[in-house]
This record gives structure tokens, sequence and C-alpha cells, in this order.
């Protein structure tokens, strides 16, 4: 009999969760108005919220911070940590900074002014953000099949390169000064981009002489899925194809929480001295000094470890395998999730799932609600809150898709936290024709409301 998948690790450390009753998170959900965002850590059973600075450190990581050296210049962990970021991304030049936001903020300082063009594949919000805050603009390349869960694409992430050359035919060159891909795609449901989009979106960006950045958050989970699901990569190590990645690109931003197996961090890493040095001087201004930029000396050190355990075969195998894991156990109880299984997370289509719900009332946001109070979960709305109003109109922006998204964070629950999970959307499935109503907005943020929203229930 062929021996069954087991993790690659075992748990030295345990944190203990409190398993609260239904009446206990009725309470607590009515006193965060109805807001997952305002609960305390202590009153969620399963945190999906984010894989965000959530994940556990291995033994060699915490080892790391025991030697890790705090000089304000020259700290020998920022020397480890440059060295390992050259190795694995092939970058020369590289700047620490607080988290991956902070990297898109000093490098967006030196790259992008007022009424500039940003191609992508589906910006993340910050990277958006920090594109529209400078009075630029961000325009989706992604391609059509992200867009419907139903459809199988094993690289949902990929670019529309006739997209993004009607953009590049559209502006002059002057206006567009990079294009984005991140790896994985996040807003796409965590959907790899193949080596062969890579390559050709860089083809062409060279072609219009356009710079090329990663934001590489998870650019380790993208390897993976290009080792699994293109042919060619098979046989290559996952160190290979990131650096094979990597060398189509100038740079990259990257939010260390993910990739990196720490709890906080980030960095750029790109091969222009000139930008370098350019950029150099916001991260002396935002972050701090060029060889710590916001990060602890043993900090840096335990995200230099953390970077190679990332890129390992049978790290990536138990990670992305975990979440599919979770996937394949929604879809044998008929839940509706988006197709393929992203690499961090699971979406599940709240459109299909409670279509008896107005969607003016929030069905995404109504099915987190209800898989909180049934079991303790956090998952987050990646809905209609989320979207925000219309600038102009001030009216509900209803986008295509209603998610919730359940993030798993690395390396730290177990499967049977996974079959809890599933058999917690289970029931809320078995009852959904039930569900009528959700929730009503009483309070609101101008802009960004879904952190600090406050509802009440219809
Ligand atoms: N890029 C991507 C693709 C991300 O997913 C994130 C964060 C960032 C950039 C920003 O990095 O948080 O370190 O400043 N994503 C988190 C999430 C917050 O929950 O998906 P950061």
């Amino acid at each position: 009999m062929k021996l069954p998948y087991a993790e690659p690790y075992k748990i030295k450390v345990v944190e203990p969760l409190y398993r609260s009753t239904q009446t206990e998170r009725e309470q607590w959900i009515k006193e965060a108005h109805y807001n997952l965002f305002n609960l305390k850590s202590s009153q969620v059973f399963i945190d999906c919220l984010t894989d965000s600075g959530t994940g556990a450190m291995s033994d060699r990581q915490w080892a790391e911070m025991m030697v890790g050296d705090e000089s304000y210049a020259g700290s020998r962990s920022f020397d480890k940590l440059k060295e390992t970021v050259r190795r694995i991304t092939g970058y020369e030049y590289f700047l620490p900074t607080h988290q991956g936001r902070a990297a898109e903020n000093v490098l967006f300082s030196v790259l992008v002014k007022e009424g500039d063009i940003v191609p992508g594949n589906s910006h993340f919000d910050t990277t958006k953000g920090h594109i529209e805050f400078r009075k630029a603009s961000a325009v989706d390349c992604t391609i059509d099949e992200a867009f419907d869960t139903a459809v199988y694409h094993p690289f949902k992430g990929n670019v529309d390169l006739e997209k993004l050359e009607k953009v590049f035919k559209k502006y002059p060159k002057e206006k567009i000064p990079f294009i984005v891909v991140t790896v994985t795609c996040n807003t796409a449901g965590g959907q790899p981009v193949s080596m062969e989009n890579i390559k050709a979106t860089s083809a062409l960006c060279k072609q219009y002489g356009i710079p090329l950045y990663f934001d590489a958050a998870r650019f380790a989970e993208n390897a993976y899925f290009i080792k699994k699901r293109e042919e060619a990569y098979a046989d290559k190590t996952i160190k290979e194809i990131a650096l094979e990645m990597f060398s189509y690109g100038d740079g990259m931003t990257m939010s260390a929480k993910k990739d990196g197996l720490v709890n906080m961090g980030g960095f750029i890493a790109l091969n222009s001295h000139d930008i370098f040095k350019k950029a150099s001087v916001f991260n002396i201004m935002f972050e701090g000094f060029i060889t710590y930029g916001g990060m602890n000396g043993r900090d840096m050190g335990a995200l230099a470890v953390g970077l190679d355990e990332a890129t390992e075969f049978d790290y990536l195998e138990s990670r992305v395998e975990q979440v599919a894991y979770l996937g394949q156990r929604l879809e044998y109880f008929k839940v509706p999730v988006q197709h393929p299984y992203g690499g961090h997370a699971i979406f599940i289509d709240a459109n299909k799932f409670v279509p008896t719900i107005p969607k003016e009332e929030f069905r995404a946001w109504s099915l987190a609600m209800e898989l909180y109070i049934t079991s303790g979960i956090r998952g987050v709305e990646i809905g209609t809150i989320l979207a925000d109003r219309d600038p102009i109109t001030r009216k509900n922006r209803f986008p295509e898709l209603e998610l919730v998204r359940l993030a798993i964070p690395r390396r730290t629950y177990t499967n049977h936290h996974m079959d809890y999970i599933a058999v917690a959307l289970k029931n809320i499935f078995d009852t959904r024709t039930e569900a009528k109503h959700g929730y009503r907005i009483i309070e609101e943020a101008p802009i960004m409301r879904h952190f600090t929203v406050k509802m009440e229930k219809i």
C-alpha cells in the first residue's frame, strides 16, 4: 500500500486555543458591530483572516534570532539577508523595509509620478493604493478566465498580453514607468502566473522598453505551481525556478510576511544601481538606515533562514497541498469554491452559496458572519464591502465576485482544523435556503471601509 502523505516537520511549541460557545460568539460579534476585524484573537478559534505574518517559524529561525546583530549600521544579520536575497532572486541590490507596502512606498516614490499608468495582473490593494496615492492609475491586464470561479485554468494569474500591448500602444513610454506582475496573484484568488507567461510578458516589455517589477509576496508558492503544472519545469528545483522567474524582471517588492516565513518584514531587490541609490534616500526617510530599514537585526536573520526554507519543495508541498486538502473537503460537500484552488487560500463563492440573500444585503459578509457565529472560524469578505462605494455616485459597487476568503497561515494548523472548517461550512450549506436576509451598514468610513464598518443584522 502506498504510504499516505505526512508533513515534513513536527511541532515543538503549541499555542492553546479557546473553544468558545455559540452563545459567547453571538454576544462578541454583536459587540464587534458584526465586523470580524473588531474581534479579539482570543474570541477566534481558527483564524483564516490572513496568511500574512501569521505563520509559525522553525527552530532554525528562532535560533537565528538569538544571534541577530542589532547594530544600527553594518549589521551582520543584514549581510546574511542580503546574501540570501541575492542568491535566491539574482538581484544585485537590496533594501530592507518593515513590510511589503513599505517596499512599495519606497520604490514607487522613485518610479511613479502624477498621470502615470502602471499596468499589472490585478494589483494588490496596497500596490494600487500606492499608485493611486501618487495620482497615477493601475490598469488591470489579467486574463479573463481569472474572473470565473468555475473555469479551470492552470495559471489564472497570467497577464493578458493583448490587453498589455493595448496599454503600451495607447500611452507614451514616458507615462508607463513599469509593469507589476504579482506572483501569485492574490486578488485573482492566489492564482499563479506561468513561466511561459512571465517570459512572454518580459519580452513584450523589452520590446516597448518598459521595466518589469514583481510583487513577489508569494513567489515560492508560484514557483511550486510552475513545477507542478508546467511540464518543462517538473525536474527543476524551486530555487532554480525562482531564479529564472526573477531573471525576467528588473526587480521586486516583497512582503516577507508571506513567503519569507516571518511575522514582520519586507524588502526591495533590484538590478539598477541608479534606482537603488534613489530608493536608498526614501528608505532612510521612511523606514530607517539602509542596513535595517525598519527591521530588527534578529528579524533579518530569521528572514534569511525563512527564505531558504520557503524555497524548499517539501515545505511548499505541505503548504500548498494543505490548502488544496481544504478545497477538496469543501467540494466533497458541494460547497462552491474557486477553481483551481489558490496557493494560500480557498475562496468561497457567496453568490452561488447564498443567492437567496439580496446582494444589497452583502452575501459574502453574511456568510462570513454565519461561519464565525456557528463555528468560531474567522475568514474575510472579498466582496461589496471591500469594493467600497463609487467615488462619484457614492453607490455601492457590486463586484462580479462575492467571495469569502479563508487564508491558511503557514505551518500553523493541522488537517483536523481543515476538516473542522469544511464541516462548519457544510452545515451552513445544508441550511442555506433558509437564509433570506443579510446585514445593513450603520456606520462607514469614506474609503477602505471594510476594516471599520459597523453593521447590523436585518
Ligand atoms: N502584495 C501582495 C500580493 C499582498 O498580498 C500583500 C499583503 C502586500 C503586497 C502588502 O504587504 O501586508 O506586508 O504590507 N497581503 C495581506 C493579505 C495583507 O491578507 O493578503 P504587507
